[in-house]
């Protein structure tokens, strides 16, 4: 009896041996013509949530600078005697404050900000203080420039003490450069009306101030009104081919008055009107009533930044309708008023593209950029559906149509990834013979293995597939941007990639969340004030970018495609070609928990074709699917490159379990 179950037991390990050791063999198609890969295939989504731009991207310091918030002093305390004006010399901005000596010896008069959570500032870096004045009652005045920081361990929390001369009763900008001695998290930013000597001055005396302002001088290229460094230069380094910009829902506004008009956001700074931030109060559970859009980060500055980074830009405008979560029919735009949204489109055609001769044209040139932006694709319309919204796309497709021909047209497939809105509107833009359809997903974990193959079924003609806001949402909610939910994104991709026929571009969502602010999880890179870090799905889209492709090729397992059905044991693959590079790229998700053996071989290989002997293995994996980067260890999960022997026409190696590996094979 001991021996038959000693037999057995030997057996059945046996078996498992031959079963972990026989590698799973999957199939590159060498000869096949495969799909071309747009240059657009991978970007990045941009848009004004969790203090993604004011408070982050957008380096400026001090919150609500121009004073022209709702509440005109939100993120400001006021001391002795200070009164708010709004004749200003910024018409679209037109509240300042006006500094007065208080009349007596103890009680000075100033102003101090709060910053986005505070105002960090690295010792050693230089800052750039600038504002807006204008002395009133003496020739001369001085303000005192303070940082001051709530850190008791340093030896004076007044870090920096700076006086500034104000010299001119005209408005006049004047600007400081200065350093700190400490590193601080949590500054302030005060500013005091020095009074010598109450008797000799009247409390009519003092200055007006407006447009306060702080940046680091080491933003991103080290431009003026410039995006924080760290932040940029981690958006940079994902390679994006596309970039669409300002958003999502902050192109609909809570009603139409609070929709993002790009008129209000380019000129100079001062002069861009501040609007709310819709996010401040999406949320009931997450209400921020600070969050507002100085705009410093505008239509100009996204457009210089695409170009900086290498992607196409991708503006989407109001097509005139509310956001309709919020609202009903009724807070939409007449067909009549439909017209200056179609016009307000056409201008910013205008804007990017246009001669300097033009009026757009020469906003632009004026702003430090005379050549066009090539402006190629316009996002019409967020996340709507019905009707409403077809009776106000048409007409607006065939204006820009007949205007601009030579621009693409992304329309939409509202907010949700199937049923009757989408299918009512897919039909519609198929009838309407848009160039791009942009579809949205946020969804449970089953809906990334479910869907690997979702574009296999689509149409072949019609409209292209701009998959445009998409993330893995862990299930029942509890967990967000761990490992597990980038490997479930990791093996969907393999389908765009497959289908790279009809998907032409793809960005995660959303982009950048403030640790502090956040309304929305997961998103793909997180900070703080100080520090920051990349998700574990900003790997998985930086793998992909980063080893794009230009011709995508069949793959195959067990001679169907490699979508972790019956079989495959959790498989997902694609494979491309890059023809610049001379290489071959295969992609291949491990969903299953235990390492897998495979081999991979190109059929159809030219008989010259030969392998490099050693090959780049890129594996992105987790000793816990459950593990995450966070801010604190920024680091836990990366990819790790190795280099592995090649067999000259084919690979084989072993697959870490629930890993994501990249392996890169150059031809000889
Ligand atoms: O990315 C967050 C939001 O999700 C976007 O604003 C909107 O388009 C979608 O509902």
């Amino acid at each position: 009896m001991k021996k038959t179950v000693f037999t057995l037991f030997a057996l059945c390990v046996m078996l498992m041996t031959v079963h972990a050791a026989t590698p799973q063999r999957l199939v590159v198609d060498a000869a096949a013509k495969g799909h071309p890969i747009a240059n657009t295939m991978y970007g990045l989504f941009f848009e004004d949530i969790n203090y993604a731009a004011d408070g982050g991207l957008y380096a400026e310091l001090v919150k609500n600078r121009s004073f022209d918030f709702d509440h005109p002093t939100l993120g400001w305390r006021l001391f002795g005697n200070v009164e708010l004006c709004n004749d200003g010399p910024f018409e679209r901005n037109p509240n300042y404050m006006r500094l007065r000596y208080s009349g007596h010896r103890d009680i000075h008069t100033g102003l101090e900000n709060e910053g986005f959570f505070g105002i960090a500032l690295k010792a050693g870096d230089e800052y750039r203080f600038s504002l807006w004045a204008r002395s009133h009652g003496e020739a001369e005045q001085t303000l005192s420039l303070n940082i001051v920081s709530d850190d008791y361990t340093l030896e004076n929390t007044v870090i920096k003490h700076i006086p500034v001369r104000i010299t001119s009763s005209e408005w006049r900008k004047y600007e400081v450069v200065f350093t700190v001695p400490a590193t601080i998290r949590d500054g302030r930013l005060r500013l005091i009306l020095e009074q010598p000597d109450p008797k000799q001055y009247s409390t009519t005396t003092g200055v007006d101030v407006e447009h306060i302002s702080l940046f680091p001088v080491d933003t991103y290229r080290g431009e003026k009104n410039g995006l924080r460094k760290d932040l940029a230069e981690a958006l940079a380094a994902l390679k994006p081919g596309i970039f669409r910009f300002p958003g999502g829902c902050i192109i609909e506004g809570t009603t139409l008055e609070t929709r993002y008009q790009w008129k209000n956001s380019v000129g100079p700074v001062e002069n861009r009107p501040v609007n709310q931030n819709r996010w401040h109060y999406t949320f009931r559970h997450r209400l921020f009533p600070d969050y507002y859009q100085s705009y410093g980060l505008g239509f100009y500055e996204f457009f210089c930044f695409a170009e900086q980074i290498g992607a196409k830009p991708l503006p989407v405008v109001s097509c005139g309708l509310a956001c309709q979560f919020q609202n009903d029919k009724t807070a939409h735009c007449s067909m009549e008023e439909l017209q200056t949204y179609i016009d307000d489109a056409l201008d910013l055609i205008e804007f990017a593209n246009g001669d300097p001769t033009t009026t757009w044209g020469k906003v632009r040139a004026e702003m430090g950029h005379p050549e066009p932006f090539n402006l190629k694709y316009l996002g019409i319309g967020n996340e709507q559906w019905g009707e409403e919204f077809i009776v106000r796309f048409e007409p607006f497709l065939q204006a820009v149509r007949e205007k601009h021909p030579e621009i693409q047209v992304v329309g939409t497939s509202g907010p949700s990834a199937s049923g009757e809105r989408f299918d009512y509107l897919w039909q519609e833009m198929h009838r309407l013979e848009v160039d791009l359809v942009d579809e949205h997903y946020y969804a449970p974990e089953t809906f990334f293995t479910e869907n690997a193959d979702r574009y296999d079924k689509y149409p072949r003609t019609g409209p292209k597939v701009f998959a445009g806001e998409y993330a893995c949402h862990g299930a029942n909610g509890k967990k967000f941007n761990h490992f597990n939910a980038s490997l479930l994104e990791a093996a969907f991709m393999t389908g765009l990639e497959r289908n790279a026929d009809i998907v032409r571009m793809a960005t995660f969502a959303p982009l950048l969340a403030h640790a502090e602010g956040w309304q929305w999880r997961p998103d793909l890179i997180w900070f703080d004030n100080l520090r920051m870090m990349r998700s574990t799905s900003y790997y998985v889209q930086q793998l992909y970018a980063t080893n794009r492709g230009t011709r995508s090729l069949p793959i195959t397992l067990n001679g169907v495609a490699a979508i972790g059905k019956e079989g495959q044991n959790g498989l997902y693959a694609s494979a491309v070609m890059d023809e610049k590079a001379g290489c071959y790229i295969v992609k291949v998700a491990n969903l299953a928990e235990e390492a897998q053996p495979i081999e991979i071989d190109f059929e159809g290989l030219k008989r010259n074709v030969r392998f490099a002997p050693t090959a780049e293995r890129i594996t992105l994996s987790a000793d816990d699917p459950m593990a995450e980067n966070t801010l604190d260890n920024p680091t836990r999960i990366v990819p790790r490159s190795e280099w592995i022997p090649s067999n000259g026409n084919s690979i084989t190696t072993t697959l870490t379990g629930r890993s994501f590996t990249v392996l890169k094979i150059n031809l000889q």
